[in-house]
């Protein structure tokens, strides 16, 4: 079972890196030659009007349509994704522009601005630009690290054998807990049938479990006043090590499901992020020819 996840995992990192080296980098080099051509046409135009070229003047005109028209299509990426083609590397193709190509536009949308900024809708355009390639550079974090770290955090535990320690870890403490008196066996109960591995995406995401029934039913054991009989009391002590063992698997399946949603949380911004950049843009477009 480990060699499979373990294989599965390397394969997932390999297409990932694959697609930032994809063709010794052919991307990442048309992006750098469209930046350059960019800063170069800015910096000429700009000598010759005597004054930075604004949004309004042919340059800015010019990088403003190809900004714009880079955003539709890197945002045609998720109707992309999900085209079922047989050509898995048209994907990596794809993936590897929209990394580079999303890029540039920090440097075309920019100077397309001409630096003036203010608290307008053409500004939140920006920054909600901005923010979409932020998330997408945490992506390529994500991609590129969390992978290793999910199979260095499980070793060489699987995901159905944390589940299955866990299950045998409550039979254990029911089977134990025989013996205990009403409020013993309740502590057992609490353990045994509140404790939720997971939970909603954001426990998941910060791996925040302060209520973890097991953790309580720890607590309330712990605090219990010393038991009369030596058979309740061994029985105590044997239910105190389990849920402590139960904690620690617990700990171990939780960091493996927050390094998960790790993996997903980005694309929470990174989504939502670019509707609403093509919402601004448009307003932004439309807003500046109704000027005209
Ligand atoms: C077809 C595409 C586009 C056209 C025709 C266009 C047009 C213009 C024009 C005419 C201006 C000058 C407005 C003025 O001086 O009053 C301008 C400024 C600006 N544009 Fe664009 N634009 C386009 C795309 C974009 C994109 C993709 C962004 C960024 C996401 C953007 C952000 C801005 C900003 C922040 C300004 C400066 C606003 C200001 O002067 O206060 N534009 N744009
Ligand atoms: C304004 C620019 C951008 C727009 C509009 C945009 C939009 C999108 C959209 C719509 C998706 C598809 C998500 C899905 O349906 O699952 C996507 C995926 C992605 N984006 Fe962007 N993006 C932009 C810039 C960037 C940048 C600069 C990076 C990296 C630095 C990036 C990295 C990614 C990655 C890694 C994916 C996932 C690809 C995969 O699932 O294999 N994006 N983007």
């Amino acid at each position: 079972m480990t060699q499979v996840g373990g294989h599965t995992e390397r394969v997932r990192q390999r297409t990932h890196e694959g697609f930032l080296r994809y063709k010794g980098f052919r991307w990442a080099q048309f992006a750098t030659a469209l930046c350059v051509l960019a800063i170069g046409a800015y910096f000429v135009t700009a000598t010759r009007l005597g004054r930075p070229p604004s949004g309004n003047s042919w340059l800015g005109y010019t990088l403003g349509t190809v900004s714009a028209g880079l955003i539709v299509w890197l945002a045609c990426l998720g109707v992309r994704k999900r085209w079922i083609t047989d050509h898995h590397y048209s994907l990596k193709a794809w993936v590897s522009a929209h990394v580079y190509l999303g890029l540039s536009l920090v440097v075309l949308a920019t100077l397309h601005t001409g630096f003036q900024f203010g608290w307008n809708i053409h500004t939140l355009a920006y920054v909600l630009m901005m923010l979409v390639i932020a998330s997408g550079a945490v992506g390529i974090w994500a991609y590129a690290t969390l992978p290793s770290q999910l199979s260095h955090n499980r070793g060489e535990t699987t995901r159905k054998q944390m589940l299955e320690s866990l299950e045998k870890l409550d039979q254990q403490i029911h089977d134990v807990a025989q013996p205990l008196d009403r409020h013993g066996a309740a502590i057992a109960r609490l353990s045994i049938e509140l404790t939720e591995i997971g939970g909603g995406f954001w426990t998941r995401l910060t791996n925040r479990h302060g209520d973890c029934a097991n953790r309580r039913a720890l607590e309330q054991l712990r605090a219990l006043p010393s038991s009369a009989s030596a058979r309740q009391a061994e029985a105590l002590t044997k239910i105190e090590e389990l849920m402590q063992q139960k904690a620690e698997v617990l700990a171990l399946a939780r960091r493996q499901m927050q390094i998960t949603a790790m993996l997903e949380a980005w694309l929470f911004v990174h989504i939502p992020a670019t509707f609403a950049l093509l919402a601004a843009l448009t307003a932004h477009i439309i807003s500046v020819f109704a000027y005209w």
